[in-house]
């Protein structure tokens, strides 16, 4: 059986008399690649600033790789799980290097050489050239900004990764390139991640899972092949609707008359009749 290394059970928030989310249960296992995707405002930022103790639940518990995050320093969570989002939330008078650098700093104080290694070693990894090292956020483009800040991410080599539309506002060249990155990234490094995005293109590319929610609620959580496949309510039938008839489309013309997503690239897709 697989492990879970997130686990939400009963999970209720609340903002004074508005409650955004009221029964939330839901596991993720290790290695997975959660796509979040949902209507704006239907509680997706809030669900994933929970799993790191920035937003705390109004009811019911989560856990984290078999803890109760309320028995954890918040503090400490927070370092052990990476967490990227859409904009520059690099430290603008800090280099790429400090800004990649700073919680292998935090985390191995003394050892230099290991900071260095792991920042080497991540900035290749996303497609940085060494020579940005020296520069500063200001002085890099969206689309190099946001790979600093995904090195960020994973350079304190966390177990999980949380990504906020973290390829929100960059071009669809370089969308598809970071997606290819970060594809490479979870097959070398088994880390888990949870990915929010409003592309169904992009949620159904990644995912080895996807969690469509709306108020609040999840609508479907499966595997892309099952969401296009055997979409769970009218909501999610009209998200992927798109999709399935590109897919059906596309089947037709390679002459095949059989659905599937594996045609159209789409991760754990099986190929069967529909
Ligand atoms: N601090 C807060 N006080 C009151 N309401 C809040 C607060 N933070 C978020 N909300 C409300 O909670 C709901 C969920 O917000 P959340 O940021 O989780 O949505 P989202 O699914 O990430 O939306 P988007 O796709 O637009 O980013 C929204 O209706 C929002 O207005
Ligand atoms: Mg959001």
């Amino acid at each position: 059986m697989s492990e879970k290394i997130i686990e939400f059970r009963h999970v209720k928030k609340a903002y004074g008399g508005n409650t955004i989310i009221d029964d939330l249960n839901f596991s993720v296992n290790k290695g997975d690649f959660v796509t979040m995707i949902g209507s704006s405002g239907c509680g997706k930022t809030t669900t994933l600033k929970m799993i790191n103790a920035l937003i705390e639940p109004t009811g019911g518990d989560i856990f984290v790789e078999g803890t109760n995050i309320r028995d954890r320093d918040p503090v400490q969570l927070r370092r052990s799980i990476g967490y990227a989002i859409q904009g520059s939330v690099l430290f603008p008078n800090m280099t790429v290097e400090q800004n990649i650098a700073y919680v292998p700093n935090l985390l191995n104080r003394k050892d230099k050489k290991r900071t260095e290694a792991a920042v080497d070693k991540w900035m290749k990894i996303v497609g940085l050239d060494p020579s940005m090292k020296e520069r500063y956020p200001s002085e890099l483009s969206g689309g190099q900004q946001q790979r600093v800040g995904i090195a960020r991410a994973l350079a304190a080599s966390p177990e999980i990764l949380l990504m906020d539309e973290p390829f929100g506002a960059v071009d669809e060249i370089t969308r598809g390139s970071l997606q290819d990155e970060i594809l490479r990234i979870h097959r070398e490094t088994k880390i888990t991640i949870l990915f929010v995005t409003h592309d169904i293109k992009e949620a159904l590319k990644l995912a080895t899972r996807v969690f469509i929610m709306d108020h609040g609620e999840i609508q479907q959580y499966d595997t892309p092949d099952e969401v296009l496949r055997h979409p769970a309510n009218a909501f999610v039938e009209k998200l992927v609707q798109r999709e399935r008839h590109t897919c059906l489309l596309s089947e037709d013309r390679i002459g095949n008359c059989e659905f599937s997503a594996a045609a159209c690239g789409y991760r754990g897709a099986a190929v069967q009749p529909m």
